[in-house]
């Protein structure tokens, strides 16, 4: 029987791309699923979708911004299946890009909202419920290759994504003890709509100018890349094969692997170059203070 059977997976941003491909993935494993999506419509017909596939579903509508709708998700979640087990941080939108010097303050708020915040608070309230039972689980949170190394024109989705890499690892070092995995998925294009996530974009976050017709926007740089990526319904399955192996980072896209050695050699160098400077001789060989 596979370990996931049984127990409780809460997707954020399950209603439709990867989000809903991990959920088709994990109910293959017999997991119940609670899809939580900004998206109603959208939420409804995946909902359809799964329980067609005899998964138990529950859905709720949730903006992952909003620090006490997933409180409220939270209850509803234990109402319907009284455990959670798996939180996979998955809903993320573009953001504005383009050039610095045009970047606006709302534009940046909303990615940070959703793609940086969106995760810390469906750990913060998530975690507490896998840790209770006792039994261990899973914190999956989906940054990107765009978080393994900086992406030209796109400031706020690339930092958003690095962060989301950062904390993950810092919540792997915090949460082994209690038994609980975190991984990271960082994968490169994949076959979904993320290209046209402005149509997520509340009122509140909306900038002065229109970003989307900038020729650097978001939306116009990655829309090809985008279609010509891996199709979606690899990403879930290929979830589901490293959890079963216990990978912290998830690839879905090898052929970056020569794209982080050229990272790893550029900060390998830099070390060589500071352990030859001659202002750092006594540094060298310092026994190393990690926290
Ligand atoms: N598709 C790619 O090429 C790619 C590559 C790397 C990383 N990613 C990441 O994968 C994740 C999923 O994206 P996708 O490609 O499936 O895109 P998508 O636009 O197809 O799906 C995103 C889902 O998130 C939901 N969502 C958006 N804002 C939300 C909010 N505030 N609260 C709750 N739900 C919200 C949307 O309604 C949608 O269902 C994102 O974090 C994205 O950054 C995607």
């Amino acid at each position: 029987m596979s370990k996931f059977a049984g127990k409780t997976a809460v997707i954020s941003g399950g209603a439709e791309g990867i989000g809903l491909s991990i959920a088709k993935a994990l109910g293959e494993q017999q997991m119940n699923i609670v899809l939580a999506d900004i998206d109603r419509d959208n939420l409804q017909k995946a909902t359809s979708e799964l329980e067609a596939a005899g998964i138990p579903v529950l859905a709720i509508a949730l903006d992952v911004a909003d620090e006490s709708q997933w409180q409220a998700a939270a209850d509803q979640a234990i109402a319907r299946f009284g455990k959670v087990h798996m939180v996979v941080n998955n809903a993320g939108v573009g953001g504005d890009s383009g050039p610095i010097e045009i970047q606006e303050k709302k534009g940046w708020q909303w990615a940070l909202d959703v793609n940086l915040m969106g995760v810390v608070y469906g750990a913060k309230v998530m975690v507490p419920l896998i840790k209770q039972h006792g039994e261990g689980g899973w914190v999956i949170n989906v940054a990107s290759m765009a978080g393994m190394g900086g992406v030209p024109f796109s400031g706020a989705y690339t930092a958003t994504k690095a962060a989301v890499v950062a904390l993950s690892e810092s919540w792997a070092g915090e949460l082994h003890r209690k038994g609980i995995k975190v991984s990271v998925l960082c994968p490169a294009f994949v076959q979904t709509r993320i290209y046209d996530s402005e149509r997520n974009r509340p009122e509140q976050y909306q900038s002065e100018t229109d970003n989307a017709a900038n020729e650097n926007s978001f939306s116009s740089k990655t829309k090809q890349m985008v279609e010509n990526g891996i199709e979606v319904s690899i990403v879930g399955k290929r979830v589901v094969e490293a959890l079963n192996d216990g990978e912290f980072y998830i690839f879905t896209h090898p052929n970056y692997r020569a794209v982080m050695q050229q990272r790893s050699d550029a900060i390998d160098a830099a070390f060589k170059k500071a352990a030859e400077s001659p202002l750092l001789q006594h540094v060298a060989n310092q026994k190393l203070d990690m926290l």
